[in-house]
């Protein structure tokens, strides 16, 4: 079979498409024909270097699958053998062939492509703990989702919209259109405009009640300032860190940089202003199986009644694989960008 395999922290050329054996399933485990594979800002993080989560180089990236299921281990009830899965993985999902444990699949909604269900497990999973999970948004609450043009941010709107609260948005300009169609009430060119003025205004001054904020750096201490009375912040990533598709000595000094500039939060600031901020880290949340059950039984629910959406921006073959990646990091991607073999 063959995957992507991510030889050193660098550039592009560092992505290259290598032929392994098939893989055999242990007792517990079954093995999956991957279909689609997503592809995500942590993988290109991780690409240079940027990710301290990421297994060590050479390494097959990817967290989420769609596929055909072929084989399973001894342990594992048979009937599993020919069905249209999703899965989440930790890593290794960039290939031909994945190897993981009966709790990590469900099986795919008919209705969904293999490439619209590879869209879903990491996206919505963040989404829906950031605004339901922890955020606990209500109705007629209003949130601002940071990078709402990403795989997240449209995973995110879904969700708020069904839930009935006003959807803010920051967003590169041409994915304006796109993401007003999709149901956003107000998005905000961040790149030509400062945000905060831009929501303040929007808001008379009040702020909003959630930021979903995936920015980091100094823009978790602005989006501190952006929240009304009982508003809650939940950072969950540090795209401002991500600079050019280099790696080495600039994309450490923009980690740096990053990190020095994150704020501290003092309790008497939130009891006074009654404020909560939270964090959120998919990769971390693997003892809990139950709660991701649970979560992902609602998602698909979600799908199941039409509310939940994924959208596949672009699909590139694995070859593309360094294509897919520039995709992303030029910021053209409305939505999800997905890997076939
Ligand atoms: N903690 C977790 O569990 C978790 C899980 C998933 C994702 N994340 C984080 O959430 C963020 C978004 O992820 P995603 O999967 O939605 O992203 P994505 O689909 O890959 O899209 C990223 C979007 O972010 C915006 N962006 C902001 N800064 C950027 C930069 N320096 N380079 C390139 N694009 C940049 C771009 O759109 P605009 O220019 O239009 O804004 C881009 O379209 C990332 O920081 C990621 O690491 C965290």
């Amino acid at each position: 079979m063959r995957q992507i395999v991510n030889t050193a922290n660098g550039s592009y050329d560092v992505l290259k498409v290598q032929e392994v054996p098939d893989l055999v399933p242990k007792k517990d485990e079954l093995v999956i024909n991957v279909k689609a594979a997503g592809l995500n800002f942590a993988d290109i993080l991780a690409r240079k270097g940027q990710y301290p989560d990421g297994p060590s180089k050479p390494c097959v990236m990817g967290y989420e699958v769609s596929g055909i299921v072929d084989s399973v281990g001894d342990k594992i009830d048979k009937s599993w053998v020919g069905k249209e899965v999703i899965a989440m993985c930790r890593f290794r999902g960039q290939a031909e062939q994945v190897c993981i444990k009966e709790r990590q699949a469900y099986e795919k909604p008919q209705n969904l492509s293999f490439e619209e269900a590879a869209a879903i497990p990491v996206n919505y999973l963040t989404a829906w703990v950031l605004l339901v999970v922890m955020g606990s948004l209500q109705k007629n609450e209003s949130v601002l989702i940071h990078n709402v043009g990403g795989g997240v941010g449209i995973a995110a709107l879904d969700i708020v919209k069904h839930i009935g609260a006003e959807a803010y948005g920051t967003a590169s300009h041409r994915k304006h259109r796109f993401l007003n169609e999709r149901g956003l009430e107000f998005a905000i060119d961040y790149r030509s405009k400062d945000w905060l003025d831009e929501i303040m205004k929007l808001t008379d001054g009040r702020g909003v009640d959630l930021i979903t904020d995936p920015l980091g750096g100094k823009e978790w201490k602005r989006s501190y300032k952006a929240l009304r009375a009982t508003g809650r912040l939940g950072m969950f990533g540090i795209s401002t860190a991500s600079g050019g598709p280099e790696s080495g000595l600039k994309s450490y000094w923009n980690m740096l940089k990053t990190v020095v500039q994150m704020p501290f939060y003092h309790p008497l600031s939130l009891i006074n202003k009654n404020r909560g901020v939270f964090g959120v880290n998919l990769g971390h949340i693997w003892h809990e199986p139950e709660k991701a059950a649970l979560w992902t039984k609602e998602i698909l629910n979600g799908v199941e009644e039409g509310w939940i959406n994924p959208h596949v921006d672009t699909t590139f073959t694995f070859e593309e694989a360094g294509e897919a990646h520039r995709y992303i990091e030029e910021r053209k991607n409305i939505g999800k960008v997905i890997l076939v073999p």
